[in-house]
């Protein structure tokens, strides 16, 4: 892993495909003097993610890459990401799985979160699924990202109870202020 040892920030690129509510989190985080990582480009695979926003308010590069083709998505990234010397991608919401010659690329140089408590729950729909199973918690993951979904080295994990009158509106709710908390201190574990 690459250390921090400031001043100088971590160059790093979110991932997103949605509201980026985690982003702006992170970009928040990284205005911190201490905080180990700079966000200097976003990058979508949804031209219509909300997240995109972000780059406009923050001022900061924002790329749309059409994933139809992944291979030449994944390429055109690649180069955007050297040409901007990036060093560190977080996932954010992003909800297209990278292939394993990218991951390769930049391993153990990307993180993501993911809102379960991983090994439980991988994949799309975690809340619905931990909720059919009358699960007494929930909670939110920050991995490193290898060549198997939401399956990479765990960084930090944060239980949130579920409730007996909750439902995947009220769950996720709880669990995304979880997650706000955890991305950034995940970022300071792995950098500090
Ligand atoms: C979060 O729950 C994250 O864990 C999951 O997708 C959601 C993204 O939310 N991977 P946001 O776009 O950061 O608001």
């Amino acid at each position: 892993m690459i250390k921090y040892s400031g001043p100088k920030k971590i160059k790093t690129a979110v991932f997103i495909s949605g509201t980026g509510s985690n982003l702006k989190n992170l970009i928040k985080f990284s205005k911190q003097k201490k905080f180990p990582i700079s966000i200097d480009l976003i990058i979508s695979n949804n031209a219509k993610a909300k997240g995109l926003i972000y780059g406009n308010n923050f001022k900061i590069k924002k790329k749309v890459f059409n994933f139809s083709n992944k291979i030449i998505a994944e390429k055109k990234i690649l180069s955007v990401l050297l040409k901007n010397k990036i060093k560190l991608i977080c996932l954010a919401g992003f909800m297209k799985i990278l292939s394993k010659s990218f991951v390769q690329k930049f391993d153990g140089k990307i993180l993501n979160i993911h809102p379960s408590l991983l090994p439980k729950y991988k994949g799309l729909n975690t809340h619905a699924r931990a909720l059919k199973k009358n699960e007494k918690y929930s909670g939110c993951t920050v991995h490193l990202v290898n060549s198997k979904l939401d399956s990479g080295k765990i960084i930090l994990q944060k239980k949130v109870k579920i409730y007996k009158n909750d439902n995947v509106e009220t769950l996720s709710k709880r669990v995304l202020k979880q997650e706000h908390k955890l991305y950034p201190a995940a970022i300071k574990r792995l950098f500090n």
